[in-house]
């Protein structure tokens, strides 16, 4: 592969037992194996070895960022995509976001991609976690993926869903 010119690889570290295990089971069940990856970037210093599998928290992919050249997150973005606000503040430095802040930012680019023919649920279906284990994530999530308001409101559904978290927060 590297004769062939590539030069950056991401390497689940893991093994796949292909025709025993789905592919769900194959990212869960085979025991992760971070250490060949930072074998392969000692063999291979002159290649870039990205780690993937498994990061599922801030402090792990901090302890990882220590020994690898850089990682990628796959489920935790998608389960808990507020995990990316966290690495934004504390890796990058940046002002830590509030979930009503990232919401109405993904209401505008959703404004803005609708127009160019993108599914309204195409683009909740990666926000549904964003209140995850905070109170009225169930509502937030019944809201965002209800087919027939994403259709009847557009990009709005997006502030309707925070001004129904607004009230039963206000109420409770
Ligand atoms: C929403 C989603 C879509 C994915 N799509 C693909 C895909 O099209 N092809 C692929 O090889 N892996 C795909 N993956 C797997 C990821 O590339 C990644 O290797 C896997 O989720 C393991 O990393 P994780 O433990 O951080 O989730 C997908 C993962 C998620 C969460």
């Amino acid at each position: 592969m590297r004769d062939s010119g590539c030069t950056t690889f991401i390497v689940h570290a893991r093994n796949a037992i292909l025709g025993k295990l789905s592919p769900r089971d194959n990212r869960r069940i085979p025991p992760l194996k971070y250490d060949y990856v930072y074998r392969l970037q000692n063999d291979f210093p002159d290649l870039i070895f990205i780690l993937n599998g498994g990061l599922d928290s801030f402090d792990l992919i901090s302890k990882e960022m220590q020994q690898n050249r850089g990682v990628m997150i796959g489920r935790a973005a998608y389960n808990n995509p507020y995990i990316l606000s966290e690495i934004e503040h504390k890796w990058f430095g940046e002002p830590l976001k509030s979930r009503y802040t990232v919401a109405s930012q993904m209401e505008d680019y959703a404004s803005v991609q609708v127009t160019k023919g993108v599914r309204m649920s195409s683009i909740t279906k990666c926000m549904l976690g964003l209140f995850k284990s905070q109170p009225n994530a169930k509502q937030w999530r019944q809201i965002l993926s209800d087919h027939s308001k994403l259709t009847k409101l557009g990009p709005a559904a997006i502030s309707y869903a925070l001004s129904k978290l607004e009230q039963v927060n206000n109420s409770s």
